[in-house]
């Protein structure tokens, strides 16, 4: 079928934006966010310019892992809502211009799924070649050295029917087993149940599993450790990662693009660059692949200017790259990459929201939300509890309230009710605090946004590189000339491009080389944006302020 011109491929050059929704906004006071809460949210959303929201689980599920573990693939989670919530809250996005993705878990169902309940009943029930079973190994161990995502065996002994069951993640995640075509049907019609009620795509859960080795080999193990494929020593190209979820992909992306409006599938691909392209296939398969060796870079130019350029050279020809810094499972890039520091974080939002492609917003990136030090006693993620730093940390931290005012509960619930998670330093960091203030975090954020659109939309901007001195990165993407300085002191870029348009915190530093150097540093505490800036890049360049960046011409 043919599609509406401008719309077959609405995600390049657009925002998406990532909404947990037991964080966003409760609105019948159990301390839960809500659908809801989504609906009332959704002005706030379309005020800021995004194109499309990806909403965290929303279906029926016990949350042994927050909605990851899903016991109806056709159902809303009662505690989020009902179908009706969801197909109001369909139309009403639509009203505004926004599109929904739903978070689809592919790889394993909840133990709770009916599905497992009948499989583990006998070993000739009707499901029981959906999950993967063994049996033990001669010494009565796991069938393999599999890992699960804490480190622990994969397989768990099932007393009742004598054999292991496989699950990448927690026990009560039991893994699907794709070799059985039942399981391909089953998710066909979940696909279609979702599109054809208006759902816009989904985002493909561990997207890079679903396929296990037939012959459940023993993974090989990892030169180094890391959060991609090496991980607790082993590398993972049996348990995950085979080349059959190809098929899936191609299978779904037909699907897809049968609507007249092509719904779109983004992929959780946690894999190397050298992966990442496989998942586009040749333009049959997933739409957008997400990119961890991103999210993992650092806010630093070398680091990031390689990733960038790595990225596009890897991806096949014509494919979107889609850029993130926070999710629910790594954590705030506020916190991660910039310690907090208000430049820098502007710095990084300034990165995410120009390159070319699709860019994925995590709830509270654009009021500079960060991690939150939730105490043991506190944390609900069973996943990760006790998790201290990096990708291994607690997860709690980047799923507390969205902190849309300076109150107790940060807006986010009725007055005396205890959300499900502690509310963050809200006393600057709200929506509240920040919508009306031209130089805030959030007026910078949608003024990028504003920029994006006006200069990329709907399409894949190009990108170039552009000679930078060391520390700085510099780079011509569509209309818009991107000049940063990844360093704590001030940089000078022979570059010259116009007035800045757009400059993450005003600079003190004097104009010129030649100038007198200023007195004072330059402050890289928060400072207003400078859309207003008398900063030019004249004929010998321009001199950014630490950690400053700034965007030159006009779109
Ligand atoms: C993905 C999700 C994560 C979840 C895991 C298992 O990585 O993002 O939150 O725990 O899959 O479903
Ligand atoms: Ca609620």
């Amino acid at each position: 079928m043919s599609s509406k011109p401008g719309q077959a491929r609405w995600w390049h050059g657009a925002v998406l934006y990532q909404l947990y929704v037991r964080s966003w906004r409760d609105t019948n006071g159990d301390g839960y966010g809500d659908l809801g809460g989504v609906i009332e949210g959704l002005d706030y959303l379309s005020w800021l310019g995004v194109d499309g929201i990806w909403l965290s689980p929303t279906m029926p599920s016990p949350d042994a892992d927050w909605g990851y573990d899903v016991s109806d693939y056709l159902g809303v989670h009662p505690e989020l809502g009902t179908l009706a919530d969801m197909d109001r809250l369909i139309e009403q996005a639509g009203k505004r211009g926004l599109r929904v993705l739903l978070d689809l878990v592919p790889n394993h169902t909840s133990s709770a799924h009916s599905w497992f309940v009948d499989a583990a009943s006998s070993r000739d029930a009707d499901h029981r070649d959906y999950y993967v079973w063994a049996d033990a190994a001669p010494d009565g161990g796991p069938p393999n050295n599999w890992l699960n995502s804490t480190g622990a065996s994969a397989w768990t002994w099932h007393e009742p029917t004598g054999q292991y069951y496989l699950h990448n993640f927690l026990p009560a995640q039991p893994d699907l087993n794709w070799w059985e075509p039942a399981v391909h049907q089953a998710f066909t019609e979940t696909l279609r149940f979702w599109l054809d009620r208006g759902v816009a795509g989904f985002r493909i859960d561990v997207a890079h599993g679903l396929y296990k080795d037939a012959k459940l080999r023993d993974n090989p193990p990892a030169p180094t450790e890391g959060p991609l494929l090496g991980r607790f020593g082993q590398l993972a190209i049996y348990n995950m990662n085979r080349p059959e979820v190809h098929e899936v992909y191609r299978d779904w992306r037909r699907i897809a693009d049968s609507y007249d409006d092509p719904k779109l599938l983004l992929g959780e691909t946690w894999v190397d660059l050298d992966r990442l392209g496989s998942f586009y296939g040749h333009g049959d398969e997933l739409q957008l692949g997400f990119n961890f060796p991103f999210v993992f870079a650092g806010l630093t130019a070398p680091a990031l200017s390689g990733v960038v350029g790595d990225t596009l050279a890897k991806l096949p020809a014509g494919s979107c790259p889609v850029w993130t810094l926070s999710n629910h499972d790594v954590g705030r890039f506020p916190s991660r990459w910039c310690d907090g520091d208000p430049a820098r974080i502007r710095l990084a939002l300034l990165v995410l929201a120009t390159l070319p492609g699709t860019t994925v917003l995590y709830y509270g990136d654009e009021i500079g939300m960060l991690d939150v030090r939730v105490p043991l006693e506190l944390q609900r993620d069973e996943m990760s509890r006790g998790g201290e730093v990096g990708w291994r940390g607690n997860r709690d931290r980047a799923r507390t309230p969205m902190q849309w005012d300076a109150t107790a509960t940060a807006g986010f619930t009725s007055d005396g009710v205890t959300p499900w998670l502690p509310v963050g330093d809200n006393a600057d960091i709200s929506v509240a605090a920040q919508r009306d203030d031209p130089a805030s975090m959030l007026s910078f954020c949608r003024e990028l946004i504003r920029l994006r659109k006006a200069g990329s939309g709907g399409q894949i901007a190009s990108y170039e590189v552009l000679p930078a001195p060391p520390g700085a990165w510099a780079y011509r993407t569509g209309a818009l000339t991107v000049l940063g300085n990844f360093t704590a002191g001030p940089v000078h870029c022979d570059l010259p491009g116009g007035p800045v348009r757009l400059a993450t915190v005003l600079s003190t530093v004097a104009p010129a080389p030649s100038a007198p150097a200023p007195s004072a540093p330059a402050p890289s505490a928060p400072a207003p944006s400078a859309t207003a800036s008398s900063q030019t890049a004249g004929p010998d360049g321009i001199t950014l302020a630490p950690w400053q960046g700034v965007i030159l011409g006009s779109p």
